[in-house]
């Protein structure tokens, strides 16, 4: 029986979690279209060798109604992966992430809704850091609770964690369903919400098919190592490769769900091929929670180093505590799995990066020195 989706448009291909994406949907015997300008904090301007020759690309931007209106005609189904991807860059670099990121997803909605095509399904990725802080649960109170962020005067004092307003006690987190209100605490995660809830909207109103992935944070190889602006597992292997010892911020106990990007890339086919998701917004992490020192832990473990990870006692602005996923959803309407364990996963982005080595420049000092310069760390 002929499969209704055999040409899927990937935005953002030649990225780390696009590039993953790209290769699973060949695999799986899709035709697959990327369009990508290969950002030049991500890939400066270049082509990344691990892209796949049996993808087609086109070096264009998301942007561009014209490059879009080229490909859109002729593709079965959409993965809007393309946007730009720092959070705490994203603070001082305000119009530049609305351009990417809230314009990028307009024009592609515009051009989808306004020329002829027969795209049948769509998948945006969203991120975990729409909820802003996670769940938490007060044991003495025995209630769930929302909090906001953590105020100034808390984190002047080097207190981390959550207290419950009513009793004072800390609060204990819990993992973070779709059903938690949106607290978006950067431009970055406004964005990712604006991409999200536009998608969705169109979506719904036109009869298109469209899911919302919230990814958690996503590692493993091919991430941007030298980007500074990402994701901690990046960071943390740069720096080790670069015999400085991973910097945490407040006191490194911070929760976090680590997903690998194949798990990543599964969740995309999935999203594609079933249909339970349809019109819904859904976590995709791994629903175990790791503390950012002990992912410091094992990446310096799995590259042989001794070096023990930097407690800065510091804190960046809008950061949040802890989240972590919740990810029945995921299970029940897309048959969702993740396979690899951290240990293992960190282990191949390990063996991965020492090969990169001199491909992992530490920009970590000059991305601290920029946040410091703005006031965006106390
Ligand atoms: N990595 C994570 O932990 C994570 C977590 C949650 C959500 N996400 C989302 O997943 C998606 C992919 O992220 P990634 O980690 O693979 O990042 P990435 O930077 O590796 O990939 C993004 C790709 O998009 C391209 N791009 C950027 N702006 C573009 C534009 N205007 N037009 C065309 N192409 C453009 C870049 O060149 C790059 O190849 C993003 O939407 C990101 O917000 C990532
Ligand atoms: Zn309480």
């Amino acid at each position: 029986m002929p499969r209704s989706i055999d040409r899927v448009l990937i935005t953002g291909g030649a990225g780390f979690i696009g590039s993953y994406t790209v290769d699973l949907f060949l695999e799986e015997g899709y035709d697959v279209i990327v369009v990508d300008n290969l950002e030049g904090q991500v890939h400066g301007g270049k082509l990344p060798s691990y892209f796949n020759p049996k993808a087609s690309i086109t070096i264009g931007d998301v942007r561009d109604r014209r490059v879009l209106q080229e490909y859109l005609r002729d593709v079965d189904a959409i993965i809007h992966l393309a946007a730009a991807v720092g959070v705490g860059q994203s603070m001082y670099q305000v119009e530049r992430y609305v351009d990417y990121n809230t314009r990028g997803t307009a024009t592609l909605l515009d051009v989808l809704i306004n020329t002829e095509n027969r795209v049948r399904k769509f998948v945006v990725a969203s991120s975990m850091s729409i909820y802003g802080e996670g769940k938490y649960f007060c044991e003495k109170c025995n209630r769930y609770l929302n909090p906001g962020l953590r105020d100034l005067r808390q984190l002047q004092e080097r207190r981390w964690e959550h207290l419950c307003p009513t009793c004072g006690s800390e609060l204990k987190p819990r993992p973070t369903d779709e059903e938690k209100p949106l607290s978006p605490t950067s431009i970055y995660a406004q964005t990712k919400r604006h991409q999200e809830e536009m998608c969705l909207l169109i979506g719904k109103t036109y009869g298109i098919p469209t899911v919302a992935l919230r990814y958690f944070n996503v590692y493993g190889p091919r991430q941007a190592l030298s980007n500074p602006y990402t994701g901690a597992c990046a960071i943390f292997t740069s720096r080790i490769l670069n015999d400085k010892p991973p910097y945490l911020f407040e006191d490194g106990e911070q929760l976090r769900d680590f997903v690998h990007v194949k798990d990543v890339a599964k969740a995309n086919l999935l999203a594609i091929e079933r249909s339970g998701a349809d019109y819904k917004a859904v976590n995709i992490g791994t629903g175990k929670p790791t503390s950012i020192k002990k992912v410091a832990e094992i990446i310096a473990k799995a590259l042989g180093s001794n070096l023990k990870p930097y407690i800065s006692n510091r804190f960046r602005k809008g950061d949040i505590r802890h989240c972590y996923a919740d990810i029945s959803i995921a299970k029940e309407l897309l048959g969702y799995t993740p396979s690899i364990e951290i240990e293992e996963g960190l282990k191949e982005l390990a063996a991965w990066a020492s090969k990169e080595k001199w491909g992992a420049l530490d920009l970590f000092e000059k991305s601290l020195r920029e946040l410091e310069e703005k006031g965006l760390v106390g």
